[in-house]
């Protein structure tokens, strides 16, 4: 088991395509027991392979429900539904939250780590994470999800902040 360090925004692997697992072996089980451990150290509520420099397609997500983590490899969204505004966060963007509507409901088919074919859906946190670690996946981060004002707002923000400068409200 080891804890990896996580990717921040900025970091050119969060943008690299991500390529899809052939076969689930030793090395894949080791990556994906790291990357809940990482997940749950950071804390967070889902962690993507990119996000610790892997570019493979593995996500794990913990819900908060009574599941606890769980693993999708090569995750594909299948149904989107509803609305919900919610605010989010992201391990890559520590330390920031902005309200972010996207569809309320998903649903999600992928492999676990027995090779079997499995589906995720719901609504709530569930929905939120299984949209968010995909669109990790998809090179996408919440960031450009932001309508344009709010979004040159934040990045104007997170480049003071790379450049350490203080940032006054
Ligand atoms: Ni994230």
């Amino acid at each position: 088991m080891a804890l990896y360090p996580i990717r921040t925004f900025g970091d050119p692997v969060l943008r690299l395509e991500t390529k899809p697992v052939t076969e689930i072996d030793d090395v894949v089980r080791a990556l994906v027991q790291d990357m809940i451990e990482t997940m749950y150290e950071a804390p967070g509520v889902g962690l993507a392979a990119n996000q610790i420099g892997v570019t493979r397609r593995i996500a794990v997500f913990d819900a908060q429900d009574e599941l606890g983590p769980r693993v999708m490899i090569n995750p594909e969204i299948i149904e989107l539904g509803g609305e919900w505004m919610y605010e989010e966060g992201c391990l890559s963007v520590p330390g920031h939250w902005w309200e972010i509507t996207r569809p309320g409901f998903a649903r999600v088919k992928a492999i676990d780590l027995d090779g079997n074919d499995v589906e995720y859906a719901g609504d709530g946190l569930l929905g939120r994470v299984l949209q968010h670690e995909v669109d990790h996946l998809d090179q996408k981060l919440l960031i450009d999800r932001l309508d344009k004002p709010i979004r040159k707002k934040a990045l104007r923000d997170l480049r003071d902040e790379a450049l350490g400068l203080a940032t006054f409200e």
